[in-house]
């Protein structure tokens, strides 16, 4: 058999990143199975150990690591530092998470024996990761599978197969045998072979909507497959009367263009309460102009770097023109200075007047704002998607903040906070398109292990009271 090549570039420069042979999926899986049962036999204080070991082969190489993540996104280094922060934040919080939410219960009552809660892993999963956190996001999964002892194969995106490999590496030098976290490098055609392979348990995946659902639908015929699908957004901010435009404007930049609005839980409606439209605009437009989009490596370090290549970013360019042909109102072009790099400047546009806004995830720097009279409408507007991912308020009192929460769909809903920024300590998933109800960060343990209920006596006993005869 011919080995096929893959290959990563960075997209600030062009540059080749990284060059591999794509994996033979069919082996990974094999090796993995004949590793299950001694990973899952690990007592759980050793697997622990090694996630803790495992944080310190992160920490050693925390600055080439960073490198690579800069590298190969194109987000800014001080930004691929903290997600290599939350890498090793990780492991703590799954440890806390597995016991709190599927450890052990037990309880005694002498006539009827024991009655236990205990939980077992699922086996072999496929964590299928995107591009834009290449290692936060994935192994968001990996660590708290491997806690409950089910064994790996990681198929980092295509675009991101250095900061995969880096991720593994840190696995490996921890002393997790190779078998249990396996790398799986390819496309979507080794993500769909994972997904159907009759030896893989469980499918953790994190990317879009489209892929989630195609990844759903093969798998309609299969429900004894574990599958949490964490994908993408359509999050509205609603900004109602604050007296702190300057600090409203900064939580929207937060919001739609960190990571260069590569972010699932990124603002890409924004919905403004008619009051409040021209002061937030000025300051809003003032802050825009002056975001620095750079190399990832430049000094000064920017705000942003390019979205992940070009196809993306034509792609973006031509949303926001298709915005315009359709009534909206640019308030800040998306420039692209050279056309044969990703930079794109942040795009603000009023879609207001749009009769039919798509309800689709424009995942870049692209941000629309839509005016409305009053809270109930924001809140109208704000559910005016099928996604569900994140929503924040910005402004009013703690009881207008109460009917937002109450009424918008969402699984984060923030005050006065941006819509991105996820913490590991809450459950993070969403609803609608967003997400099937398996959120991951704290709640990933939930979908790492299953539940098993027990009764138990230490001597056979029983007898048949009724409906015998003498
Ligand atoms: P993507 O869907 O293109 O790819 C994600 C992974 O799935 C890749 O490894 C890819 O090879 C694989 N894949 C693609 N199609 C597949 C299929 N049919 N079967 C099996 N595997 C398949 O996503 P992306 O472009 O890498 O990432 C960006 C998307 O991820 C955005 O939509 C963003 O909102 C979403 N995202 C969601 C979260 C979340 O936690 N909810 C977090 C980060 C990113
Ligand atoms: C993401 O996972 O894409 C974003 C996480 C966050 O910033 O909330």
């Amino acid at each position: 058999m011919t080995e096929k090549t893959l290959i990563s570039f960075a997209p600030a420069s062009g540059e080749e990143v990284w060059r591999g042979t794509i994996s033979d999926v069919g082996a990974a899986v094999s090796r993995a199975r004949r590793a299950w049962p001694d990973w899952a036999a690990t007592p759980l204080a050793v697997r622990i150990e090694s996630m803790r070991r495992f944080v310190n082969e992160v920490r050693i190489r925390h600055d080439e690591f960073a490198e690579i993540i800069a590298r190969e996104t194109g987000k800014p280094l001080w930004e691929a530092r903290t997600e290599v922060d939350a890498v090793m934040n990780k492991v703590e919080i799954s440890v806390n998470a597995y016991s709190e939410r599927t450890g052990r219960t037990r309880l005694d009552s002498a006539l009827q024996g024991t009655s236990a809660v205990r939980h077992k892993p699922h086996g072999v999963m496929a964590v299928l990761g995107p591009y834009n956190f290449p290692a936060h996001l994935p192994n968001g999964h990996i660590v708290p599978a491997l806690i409950a002892g089910n064994v790996i194969l990681f198929k980092p995106s295509e675009k991101t197969p250095a900061v995969g490999e880096k991720l593994i590496e840190c696995f490996y030098a921890a002393g997790v045998p190779e078998d249990v976290v396996q790398l799986v490098f390819g496309g979507v055609d080794e993500g769909k072979e994972l997904v159907a392979h009759g030896g893989v348990d469980g499918v953790l995946f994190t990317g879009s909507v489209q892929a989630g659902i195609a990844i759903n639908r093969r798998l309609a015929s299969n429900p004894g497959k574990i599958v949490a699908l964490e994908m993408g957004g359509n999050n509205p901010l609603v900004v109602i009367d604050t007296p702190v435009v300057n600090d409203a404007a900064s939580l929207i930049i937060q919001s739609a263009f960190t990571t260069a609005g590569q972010r699932c839980t990124a603002a890409r409606r924004l919905i403004v309460k008619e009051s409040m439209y021209e002061p937030l605009m000025e300051a809003l437009l003032k802050l825009t102009r002056k975001l620095i989009v750079d190399d990832p490596f430049a000094d000064p370090q920017p705000f942003m770097g390019p979205v992940i290549d070009n196809a993306v970013a034509d792609k973006l360019e031509q949303s926001f023109l298709a915005l315009v042909t359709e009534g909206g109102k640019p308030l800040a072009h998306m420039r692209r200075g050279d056309p044969e790099k990703p930079f794109l400047t942040p795009g603000i546009i009023d879609t207001t007047e749009v009769a039919d806004r798509p309800d689709v995830e424009l995942f870049g720097p692209l941000l629309q704002v839509i005016k409305v009279p009053d809270l109930d409408l924001a809140i109208a507007e704000a559910n005016n998607t099928r996604f569900g991912l994140s929503a924040s308020l910005i402004g009013g009192a703690p009881e207008d903040f109460g009917r937002f929460w109450a009424n918008v769909r969402a699984g984060i809903i923030n005050w006065n906070r941006p819509t991105n920024g996820a913490s590991s300590s809450q459950p993070f998933g969403g609803i609608g398109l967003s997400g099937n109800h398996r959120p991951a960060a704290y709640y990933a343990a939930d979908y790492c292990a299953y539940p098993v209920a027990s009764t138990e006596m230490e001597q056979p006993r029983a007898n048949i009271a009724i409906g015998v005869k003498d």
